[in-house]
């Protein structure tokens, strides 16, 4: 099937717009129809664009039809929300995803050799742009744990000079730049430690007509990471991006901001709350209806003061 077969977004409309305008598209993983609805809700209530992110781990974790069948029954305005695989590290599974229906893929070649990042991209523009699909691709890492596929331990930040031979080459439609976020729940070794701006900067000059992402964005809210660890959580020393910085980065082509480890602080606080508040609980549809709608409470937050999505739509 056809991504607008299923009233799914371009995802490249989406970003070309959000570069013009100065506001970034919110891409927030899903992992299954809690995450999904709280994503919806969330786009709803603030008339934002929204992109829905699905892993190649949770594409695995709920298989592709069970997602799609979920996607089809789903409730949204046609062309305002957008299916997009996070970080495929294969031509074959951003095939699959083009097969699925989905708008728009991630090919991350990030760990290879720069000509095989090249190669390899190149080959999946070719591929998906046949069915007006989107690619985004990424040059430089990102430190942190990405998925079990991916870890790396320091950054190696995108090289300005060489982005516009990288975005001519593979013809991708959008990229993924490393300025200094990583990924997960251990960002910043400290509290005022900056994004690379003057990075930013360059590469936003050799490459002005790029919607640009950023990875790794998530702000990781203190209230949550508090009430994990009072409710018999121990995820101490989490810290996230400061959203000041994003919003900073935003207003420098930054189209597409990632967000995941956000919405799972939100919703493993509140499913800690309720069950330690609440111990007679044993029906999961009352504590994850919890986790829902505190998930939806901080996606309604980040688009509201971080991206500047809302009413876009
Ligand atoms: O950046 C990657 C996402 O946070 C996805 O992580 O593979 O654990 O679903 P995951
Ligand atoms: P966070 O871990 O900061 O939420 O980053 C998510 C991400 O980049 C998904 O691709
Ligand atoms: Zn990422």
């Amino acid at each position: 099937m056809h991504y607008s077969d299923f009233g799914l977004a371009d995802t490249k409309t989406l970003l070309k717009q959000a570069m013009r305008q100065g506001y970034a598209v919110p891409a927030f993983n899903l992992y299954n129809m809690e995450t999904l609805t709280a994503i919806l809700d969330a786009a709803k209530i603030t008339q934002s664009p929204v992109i829905l992110a699905v892993s190649e781990s949770a594409l695995e974790y709920m298989g592709g039809d069970i997602l799609m069948g979920m996607i089809r029954g789903a409730e949204y305005k046609r062309g305002q929300i957008a299916l997009h695989l996070d970080h495929g590290h294969s031509f074959d599974v951003c095939k699959y995803a083009c097969e699925l229906g989905f708008s728009s893929v991630m090919f991350d070649g990030s760990a290879l050799p720069l000509d095989k990042n090249i190669s390899e991209s190149r080959r999946v523009a070719d591929y998906v742009h046949k069915f007006g699909m989107s690619l985004e691709t990424e040059l430089g890492v990102l430190a942190g744990t990405e998925d079990k596929n991916t870890t790396a331990k320091n950054h190696s930040f995108t090289n300005p000079e060489l982005v516009k031979d990288f975005v001519r080459q593979t013809k991708t439609d959008s990229l993924a730049v490393a300025i200094g976020t990583t990924h997960g729940a251990y960002k910043r070794k400290s509290a005022n430690e900056s994004l690379r701006f003057d990075i930013l900067e360059k590469i936003t000059e050799n490459i002005p007509n790029t919607p640009l992402v950023l990875h790794g964005a998530s702000s990781i809210p203190q209230k949550y990471v508090n009430q994990i660890n009072k409710f018999g959580g121990d995820v101490k020393n989490a810290h996230g991006t400061s959203p000041a910085q994003i919003r900073r980065a935003i207003k420098m082509h930054i189209a597409k901001v990632n967000v995941d480890s956000d919405s799972r602080f939100a919703f493993t606080a509140a499913i800690r709350k309720t069950l330690a508040t609440k111990p007679e609980i044993f029906d999961p549809r009352t504590y994850l209806s919890k986790a829902t709608d505190e998930m939806t409470k901080n996606c309604i937050d980040e688009i509201q003061n971080i991206m500047g999505s809302g009413y876009k739509f």
